[in-house]
């Protein structure tokens, strides 16, 4: 069985299923309570920290989730996500922009519609097919692409399929890669943002 995210459905329920709850991952709450994650919480400050301190630019937040970091950028912001659940979160964070529905591998936009792109935990869980469209959707509209995802730590696989188990008890499985800071930048074709434990951030700019 080939290996999907973006494209399959049951990915697609499980996250809108999860919006509720989506943030719990980001403040330690919930079912991520009991999860040993040291120095997480000081990073994801510095993550925020981070995004806080990009330049303004008209930039759109591909698969932006609840908003968590989204609703941190400045200037205009546009904020694009399948699940209308985790859409009607971001444009609740968002009262200067605007979040939207739509396919992130087929992105509603004119050619070079936006000075930046920029994606959460979302280009480390594509397999390389979806990778390959989704690169290419984001240079279509921007020159600009930041990728924030999830670092390669001591112990894990580079890649796996993760069963992951929501408040109602529901399961589900989600395909997930772990980057080192340096593979990141080589995949994206760029320079490396950000390395930490949890998070890495790598940037390319197209000239
Ligand atoms: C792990 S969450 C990341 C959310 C957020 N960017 C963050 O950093 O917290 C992955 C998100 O990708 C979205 N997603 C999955 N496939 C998508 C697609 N084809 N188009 C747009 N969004 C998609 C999901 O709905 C989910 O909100």
């Amino acid at each position: 069985m080939s290996i999907a995210f973006a494209r399959d459905a049951g990915t697609a329920a499980y996250y809108d299923k999860r919006a509720r709850e989506y943030d719990d991952w980001y403040t330690g709450e919930g079912r991520f309570a009991s999860r040993e994650r040291p120095g997480w919480r000081e990073e994801v400050i510095r993550l925020v920290e981070f995004v806080a301190a990009l330049p303004a630019a008209r930039t759109l937040d591909i698969a932006c989730g609840s908003g968590f970091l989204t609703r941190h950028l400045a200037g205009l912001v546009v904020a694009l996500d399948q699940s209308p659940a985790m859409v009607a979160l971001t444009q609740s964070r968002l009262p200067e922009g605007v979040a939207m529905t739509g396919d992130a591998l087929n992105l509603p936009f004119p050619g070079g519609a936006f000075n930046r792109v920029i994606t959460g935990d979302f280009y480390g869980h594509l397999p390389e097919d979806e990778r390959e469209h989704f690169l290419a959707e984001a240079r279509r509209v921007a020159p600009e692409l930041i990728v924030i995802d999830s670092a390669l730590r001591p112990g894990l696989p580079a890649s796996r399929t993760e069963e992951r188990v929501l408040n109602d008890g529901s399961r589900h499985h989600v395909y997930k890669r772990f980057l080192s800071p340096t593979q990141l930048a080589a995949e994206i074709g760029g320079e490396v943002l950000f390395t930490g434990t949890w998070f890495v951030v790598a940037r390319s700019v197209q000239v």
